[in-house]
């Protein structure tokens, strides 16, 4: 079903969307949360932590995969969101614990759902650029690049009142001259990541995502999550319980980026390599060039 069928019926294109999405998902995907403690523990940062800049630290690599830190401090990021309905319930999980997240929204996504990009930016998130509508950027001219770009950034903005200064490329496809005419032209460095649980890989499953998160997280981590899905949302209060009792802090992508360029070494080192982006490895059932956001009504141009 596209919702550009539905256009003359806007009032209900939140239900619709809801709708849609239990519609395509597997029977088989298990989506029940896991049970938490009745007392939820909210993560404690120390001094140092909670006042990490958030804006970008003055030698920005182009590329992070991960962060080089002291301690186990980690950022937790959501993709192509928001959703109407799991995002809110997100919100409600990482507010109970005082967990700060990063959401690489899809700027069409941002634009439908303006009230929930205000409200990350009053709970604390980072809220960051993940195009317009979800392509894949290789096959991409370098307006086309920028275009997909300054949408998004100019829809999240006028949402939540805050530019982003991050992005990441939709299935973390982008050739490496435009990971340069990017920073150029945004001053975005490109944000990958080292943990991919697959979380939008069918069956969908809440403890396969509990798991592989556990399973994956080292210090430094930038962890690829989902809000679109609702395993993901679902696997969050008993997977962030388990970080935070097994002493990880989470703290926002920009943060981990100072917290690392507060502690690089003063020496001068090996520069980072550069490496070609993987491709494919992100949300292959993602949002395609043209075709409506899933969960969210088309916009009008
Ligand atoms: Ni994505």
């Amino acid at each position: 079903m596209r919702f550009s069928d539905h256009s003359s019926i806007l009032p209900v294109f939140g239900f619709l969307a809801a709708t849609a999405i239990f519609a395509t998902e597997p029977v088989e995907e298990v989506r029940r949360a896991i049970v938490v403690e009745d007392e939820v523990v909210q993560q404690v940062l120390t001094p140092e932590l909670e006042a990490l800049p958030r804006v970008l630290p003055e030698k920005v690599q182009m590329t992070y995969t991960r962060c080089e830190v002291p301690g186990s401090v980690i950022a937790v990021t959501f993709d192509d969101g928001p959703h109407p309905e799991f995002t809110p319930r997100l919100l409600d999980t990482l507010k109970e614990r005082n967990i700060k997240a990063t959401f690489f929204m899809v700027g069409r996504n941002a634009a439908a759902f303006p009230q929930i990009v205000k409200r990350m930016v009053e709970e604390g998130h980072e809220v960051a650029n993940h195009t317009w509508a979800h392509p894949l950027l290789t096959g991409y001219s370098g307006d086309g690049v920028a275009s997909q770009l300054k949408r998004a950034h100019d829809a999240i903005e006028k949402a939540g009142g805050v530019a982003p200064i991050l992005y990441r490329p939709p299935y973390g496809g982008v050739r490496l001259g435009q990971r340069r005419s990017i920073q150029e032209q945004f001053g975005y460095p490109t944000i990958l990541w080292d943990l991919d649980p697959l979380d939008w890989q069918s069956p969908r499953s809440v403890q396969k995502v509990h798991d592989r998160v556990l399973a994956g997280t080292k210090p430094g981590s930038i962890v690829l999550l989902h809000d679109i899905h609702e395993t993901t949302v679902n696997a969050m209060p008993a997977t962030l319980d388990v970080l935070i009792e097994r002493g990880f802090k989470m703290v926002t992508v920009t943060q981990l980026l100072q917290l690392e360029a507060q502690h690089a070494p003063k020496v001068a080192t090996v520069p980072p390599v550069e490496v070609e982006a993987p491709e494919g490895l992100e949300n292959p059932v993602g949002v395609v060039e043209g075709e409506a956001v899933p969960g969210v009504a088309e916009m009008p141009e």
